[in-house]
C-alpha cells in the first residue's frame, strides 16, 4: 500500500497589519465589538505589488525548505484559492513557474473557499494512494482582502491575506490516515461574492456578501458532524486527537465546535486573532504555526477541519 505523509510546512504572512483600530477609523466598528464577535485583533494585507501566487510562492519555499526538497522533485502542484492571479492561467501554473520547474509536472487550483486546502489535499492524497505522483505541493493562498467591500463593517473586519503551504510524500506508512469532504449548493446565496467579469466589465457583485448568522450556525452544525465522520471511519475517539486544527473564522465558532467534541482548548490551535480569516489559506496557516511551535510534534494525531461557501466542509486526520 501507498500512503501520503506529510514531509514539510511553510506560511507566510504579508507584513503590513491593519489592527480594529485602524479600521474604526474608515468603518463605523470598534475594538471591542470586533473582538468580542470574532476573536480577531489584527489581520495582515497585501502590499500592492503582490498577488496570491507571490504569497504562495513564500509559503511554498518554506515547505520545501522544512520537507528537505528541492523544487524539481515536486511531480504535483495543487493550489486551493478563491483568488487567483488572473482568470486564467492558474495560479498553481503561475507558482510553478516562479518555483523554476520545468519537468512538465501537473498544476491546478481547486476552488472550495475556506474548505480549500482540505480539498486539494484530498486530490493530493488520492494522486499519490494511485502511485501517480511522488512529492506533491499543497498549498492555500489568498488576497481575500480584494473580494471585500471596505464600507461594508459586516464583512469587512473578518478577512485577511496569507499563504500556507505542505509536502506529501509517498510513503509505506500512513500519515494522511483519512480526508472526508461535503458540498450543498443549496446554501450559495448565504456566502457569495456574486459577480463576474463580461468583456472586462464588472457584472453583479464580486465583493463578498454573507448572512452572518445563518454562516455561524451551520458552521458549528457541520464542523463538529465532519469530525465525528473521520474518527468514526478510523475507530478513533475525539480524545486520540493531539492537536485540533480548525479553519479559522471565528474563535466562538473555533471554540463552539472543540466543546462539542469534548476537546480541551489548550489541544485546539487559533491564530484568528493574529490573521482573520485567511480562507483556504487559514488551515495550512494554522498547522505550520502549531508545527512551528510544539503545538503539534512529531508522531501526534491532528485533526484538521474546516467550511466555507458553498457551503463546503470538510475534514482530516493526519498523523504527522
Ligand atoms: N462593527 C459594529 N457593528 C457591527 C459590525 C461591525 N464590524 N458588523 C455588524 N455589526 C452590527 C450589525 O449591523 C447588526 O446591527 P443591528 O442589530 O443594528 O442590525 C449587529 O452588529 C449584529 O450583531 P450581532 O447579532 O450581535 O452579531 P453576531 O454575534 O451575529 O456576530 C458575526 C456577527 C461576527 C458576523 C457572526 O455572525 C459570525 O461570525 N458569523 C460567521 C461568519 C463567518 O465566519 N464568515 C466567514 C466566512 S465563512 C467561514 O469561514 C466559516
Amino acid at each position: 500500500m501507498i500512503y501520503s505523509r506529510l514531509m514539510g510546512t511553510g506560511s507566510y504572512l504579508p507584513e503590513r497589519q491593519v489592527t480594529n483600530e485602524m479600521l474604526a477609523q474608515t468603518v463605523d466598528t470598534s475594538d471591542e465589538w470586533i473582538r468580542s464577535r470574532t476573536g480577531i485583533a489584527q489581520r495582515h494585507i497585501r502590499d500592492s505589488s503582490q498577488s496570491t501566487s507571490d504569497l504562495a510562492y513564500e509559503a511554498a519555499q518554506r515547505a520545501l525548505e522544512s520537507a528537505q526538497l528541492s523544487a524539481d522533485d515536486i511531480d504535483l502542484i495543487v493550489v486551493a484559492t478563491t483568488t487567483p492571479d488572473m482568470a486564467f492561467p492558474s495560479t498553481a501554473c503561475l507558482l510553478q513557474a516562479k518555483l523554476g520547474i520545468r519537468s512538465g509536472a501537473p498544476a491546478f487550483d481547486i476552488q472550495a473557499v475556506c474548505t480549500g486546502f482540505l480539498y486539494a489535499l484530498s486530490v493530493a492524497d488520492q494522486f499519490i494512494r494511485a502511485g501517480t505522483v511522488r512529492h506533491a505541493l499543497v498549498v492555500g493562498a489568498e488576497t481575500f482582502t480584494d473580494l471585500l467591500d471596505w464600507q461594508d463593517r459586516n464583512t469587512c473586519v473578518l478577512f485577511g491575506d496569507g499563504a500556507g503551504a505542505v509536502v506529501l510524500s509517498a510513503a509505506d506508512q500512513p500519515g494522511l490516515l483519512t480526508t472526508r469532504l461535503h458540498a450543498d449548493g443549496h446554501y450559495a446565496h448565504l456566502l457569495a461574492a456574486p459577480g463576474k467579469f463580461v468583456q472586462g466589465q464588472a457584472q453583479g457583485s464580486p465583493v463578498v456578501h454573507m448572512d452572518g448568522g445563518a454562516v455561524f450556525k451551520f458552521a458549528v452544525k457541520v464542523l463538529d458532524q465532519v469530525c465525528r465522520e473521520v474518527l468514526e471511519e478510523q475507530h478513533l475517539s475525539a480524545s486520540a486527537v493531539d492537536c485540533f486544527v480548525p479553519h479559522q473564522a471565528n474563535i466562538r465558532i473555533i471554540d463552539a465546535t472543540a466543546h462539542k467534541m469534548g476537546i480541551s482548548l489548550d489541544r485546539v490551535v487559533r491564530t484568528v486573532s493574529q490573521q482573520g480569516n485567511t480562507s483556504a489559506a487559514s488551515v495550512p496557516l494554522a498547522l505550520d504555526h502549531a508545527l512551528r511551535h510544539q503545538l503539534l510534534q512529531p508522531g501526534q494525531l491532528a485533526l484538521l477541519a474546516a467550511v466555507g461557501g458553498g457551503f463546503t466542509w470538510g475534514a482530516a486526520l493526519l498523523r504527522v
